[in-house]
């Protein structure tokens, strides 16, 4: 789709598609669309409530010509994630019948005062209304338009914001799309050298360095948590390094590290067979690493942002790790591994011994679908959030509100550390209590960033992927990506 930003339809614009929010001044929007379209207002008013996701069409002809207004209901209150969610599910539905002119218009008083974060958003969710999941499908044969132009109409005095809105959207959404493709990949697919080959892409296009460390440097480096998750599996892992600065001075430095687990069998301590095809999609923390920094350099951020990924299978092989095995660790603690499919925090371990002793990150944020047990206690509507820094914490909120992206704090009290204590090594990666299983993983990571004063941990086993009326099956939503540039931005507001 091809943007472009006018304050006037084109005569070639086959149809205006009009998104409103249900408020106190429908009516004065409504009468508006009426004029445009010559089509009675009462009966307009009367059909039409602006729910999320209600859709009515107006036909006319203008100059002998055709044309369509769509109006878009966004429900009540819309926050960004619900714009962009109704222009996706919009485009998601007609694709087959849209015409390839289409208008955006916020012409109709029908976007707040100043429009720039709906022009974001909308042109965000048209996009991502094109993404095909169907990557691995031999028939592409496509019903209707595949190519669109798209009009972003606003008012003269908004033109410069709109642009730079408008841009941003199709920022996010060809990142997005991206980490979408890479997180509904399967496992057969998508090796850690597949991870590491879209950072080293990415970071050639948008200007910032990537270092992929393989099997021989990652044993040299004694990164052998990693090493040891690794064993079962036929293939190698790697150890992504991915660091974006700015031309100028950085503000501050983040330290990203996700967990790229590109399949959990769970190891010796293997899955049920039920859900496992969902554990291609453990790499979503390391996903929304990779997108974070790609936008941070397509967005040139002046911040310097450090992305670290430790990539693995968790298979299950005749030497795989065996429960009770005593392994090592890059910080050096030695870990009894009770439960090999508790390997999330293995791998994160060294990635986040690795992220303090080299980057001494001012902030370190971890993202990993790291437990079951997270999805029990908040369900698929908020991700876990672990931090040791209540600023830190209300900046992160601040964000989730912003964007949508929600996550919910639970508590990293001490009284939970003994559940890590083992008589043989300096501590084990499970308990065998059931209970708390979030939070425990979550003291188990607290144990590597030596005592790092801002560090949050976010476990998004619930939200890497979900139900939506996009895929038949739980398919990849690309979170944190959007919350974690937000939280930059407001970094960067407050430090300029
Ligand atoms: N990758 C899983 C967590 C997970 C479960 C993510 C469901 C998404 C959906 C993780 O590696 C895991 O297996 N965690 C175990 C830990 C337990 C053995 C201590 C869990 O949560 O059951
Ligand atoms: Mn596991
Ligand atoms: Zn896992």
């Amino acid at each position: 789709m091809h943007f472009s930003l006018l304050h006037q339809a084109t005569p070639s614009t086959e149809a205006l598609i009009v998104p409103i929010a249900q408020k106190t001044d429908l009516d004065t929007i409504l009468s508006l669309v009426a004029e445009q379209a010559g089509v009675p207002v009462d009966l307009i008013k009367n059909d039409f409530k602006a729910a999320a996701k209600e859709v009515h069409t107006l036909y006319f002809t203008e100059k002998n010509q055709s044309k369509r207004i769509f109006l878009l209901g966004l429900g009540e209150a819309p926050r960004t994630l619900d714009v962009l969610n109704a222009l996706r599910s919009f485009v998601f539905k007609r694709k087959a019948s849209l015409p390839a002119n289409l208008g955006l218009s916020f012409l109709f008083k029908n976007a707040p005062e100043n429009p720039a974060p709906w022009v974001e958003a909308c042109v965000n969710g048209l996009l991502l209304g094109l993404y095909d999941i169907g990557l691995y499908k031999t028939d592409k044969k496509q019903e209707g338009n595949t190519e669109f132009r798209c009009e972003v109409l606003v008012d003269k005095s908004h033109k410069a914001s709109a642009t730079e809105a408008m841009q941003l959207g199709e920022a996010f959404a060809h990142t997005h799309s991206q980490i979408f493709d890479l997180v509904n990949a399967p496992a057969n697919k998508k090796t850690p050298q597949v991870l590491a080959d879209w950072a080293i892409n990415s970071g050639k296009q948008y200007g910032y360095k990537v270092e992929v460390f393989d099997e021989k440097k990652i044993q040299e480096l004694g990164l052998h948590a990693l090493i040891a998750v690794n064993r079962g599996s036929e293939r190698p892992p790697t150890f992504i390094v991915m660091e974006y600065k700015p031309k100028g001075k950085a503000l501050r430095t983040i330290g990203l590290v996700g967990k790229g687990v590109t399949f959990d069998t769970g190891g010796l301590s293997i899955k049920p067979s039920t859900n496992m095809h969902f554990m291609k999609s453990d790499m979503g923390g390391a996903a929304a690493v990779l997108g974070t920094l790609e936008m941070a350099a397509k967005l040139k951020l002046p911040l310097h942002v450090v992305g670290l990924i430790p990539a693995t299978e968790n298979s299950v092989d005749a030497i795989s790790t065996k429960p009770g095995d005593v392994i090592g660790s890059y910080l050096g603690k030695t870990i009894e591994v009770i439960d090999t499919d508790a390997e999330g925090r293995l791998i994160l371990a060294d990635g986040l011994a690795y992220a303090v002793k080299h980057y001494k990150p001012d902030v370190l944020v971890d993202l990993a679908t790291l437990t079951g047990s997270c999805i029990r206690t908040l369900g698929t509507y908020a991700g876990g959030l672990f931090s040791n820094n209540d600023e830190l914490v209300g900046k992160l909120y601040a964000s989730c509100d912003r964007t949508g992206e929600r996550l919910w704090r639970l508590p990293l009290w001490d009284d939970y550390k003994k559940e890590l204590k083992s008589d043989v090594a300096d501590l084990k990666n499970f308990s065998g209590n059931p209970s708390a299983g979030a939070i425990t993983a979550a003291k188990f990571l607290e144990e590597f960033i030596e005592k790092h004063p801002a560090w949050a941990h976010m476990d998004i086993a619930g939200m890497a992927v979900a139900d939506s009326e996009f895929a038949l099956q739980k398919s990849a939503t690309g979170f944190g990506v959007r919350l974690l540039i937000d939280y930059m931005k407001g970094l960067i507001a407050e430090t300029a």
